[in-house]
């Protein structure tokens, strides 16, 4: 399984030759500009946690590009289907459903969710992404929240996609609870430095995972993982 970022909470995950395109936001990202174009962006299935403009901003013109399935709540994906993409799957907490990558359950997450045009976006979440290769947690936006706990007792998290900007999601402090929650010691941070909220000291939050005995991956925008 390999894992590109494109800045912000937005990577692409390729595991068996398919490519999941998760929360996208690339355009409106100043750090992402000149790194990566959202026009060239490949996808066959395009998964979304909520509905916050910095996490479907490019959503629509890709879906609608690359006819990826997106994959989403229920009210997401409804919206979705006013505006005419009709390849879409949707999800509401503790559900899961198989598709040719492998399963996906979308699980709980303590936020907010509205659509950038004010429509209702359901409720927030993040998905359990568990494949052949590896099963991997995209906690989406959220607080620390005991509900992680569940997690670990259905699956074996290889790797986990925390939020660690503080402000609007969990800071680093928490993530590192996080981590503990799902028994998962490789963590890839995510929704930090995007903003002036949501700057932080990514040296130190690297040092936090180190003391609790995780590792925490700090990627550059358009660098290309394997995990
Ligand atoms: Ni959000
Ligand atoms: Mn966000």
């Amino acid at each position: 399984m390999t894992v590109t970022y494109y800045g912000h909470s937005c990577f692409s995950i390729e595991v068996n030759g398919m490519k999941l395109l998760l929360d996208p936001f690339i355009t409106p990202n100043p750090l992402a500009k000149g790194k990566v174009d959202a026009g060239a962006v490949e996808a066959d299935f395009i998964l979304v946690t909520h509905g916050h403009e910095d996490h479907v901003a490019d959503l629509i013109p890709i879906a609608k590009r690359t006819k990826a399935k997106v994959i989403s709540n229920f009210e997401i994906v409804s919206w979705l289907e006013d505006q005419g993409i009709e390849n879409v799957h949707p999800l509401n907490h503790g559900g899961k459903a198989r598709f040719n990558f492998g399963n996906l359950k979308y699980v709980s997450a303590i936020h907010s969710s509205v659509l950038p045009d004010g429509a209702y976006g359901g409720n927030p979440g993040g998905f359990i992404i568990d494949t052949p290769e590896k099963c991997v947690y995209y906690a989406g936006d959220t607080a620390l929240t005991l509900d992680m706990q569940l997690i670990p007792k259905s699956y074996n998290i290889d790797c986990a996609f925390l939020p660690i900007g503080d402000n609007f999601t969990m800071g680093a402090d928490d993530a590192v609870v996080a981590a503990e929650f799902v028994n998962c010691k490789s963590v890839i941070g995510m929704h930090y430095d995007t903003f002036p909220y949501i700057e932080i000291d990514g040296e130190e939050a690297k040092a936090k995972f180190k003391k609790a005995g995780a590792n925490l991956a700090l990627m550059e925008i358009g660098e290309t993982i394997e995990i």
